[in-house]
């Protein structure tokens, strides 16, 4: 199984930006995280990152017949585009979408999520775990075509 780990803008300041909300963990440390916890599951995973929403619609539009699952994290993307909801809606690959602090308790503005009407999972607030729990939900809904 391969799984595409796609994070939007600012995420690769992850450890610097707003500790309060995002932690002390860094991007690295991350897909550290993200690789140990793929490889005592035999998965495969990829990582993308950009700051620019083209990039990710082109990252989201390369899982098509490649991948079997993403976990994308669209920063502050989540609340405004379109393009990145049509992008899931186009290729159709099972996608999880993921919020290391919980966007429901912040601002009003962060309420919205646009791409999330393509997700088979929202999780938010959990922190990093969270794109742990999403790699779960994928591997778990590959095994019972029922999910
Ligand atoms: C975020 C929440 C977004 O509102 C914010 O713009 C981010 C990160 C999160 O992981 O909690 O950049 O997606």
């Amino acid at each position: 199984m391969k799984i595409m780990i796609i994070n939007g803008p600012n995420l690769n300041m992850l450890g610097i930006r707003e500790p309060a909300h995002y932690g002390k963990e860094t991007y690295e440390d991350l897909l550290n995280k993200i690789r140990k916890h793929a490889d005592e599951r035999g998965v495969s995973v990829e990582f993308r990152q950009s700051n620019h929403e083209g990039d990710l619609v082109d990252y989201i539009q390369s899982t098509y017949g490649a991948f079997d699952g993403i976990v994308i994290n669209p920063g502050a993307y989540t609340h405004t585009s379109i393009a990145i909801l049509d992008a899931v809606k186009a290729v159709g690959v099972p996608t999880c979408e993921v919020h290391i602090s919980d966007v429901n308790a912040r601002e009003e503005f962060r309420r919205v999520s646009y791409i999330r009407a393509a997700c088979v999972l929202t999780v938010s607030g959990h922190g990093t775990d969270g794109y742990l729990e999403a790699m779960d939900y994928l591997i778990k809904r590959k095994g019972n075509s029922n999910l």
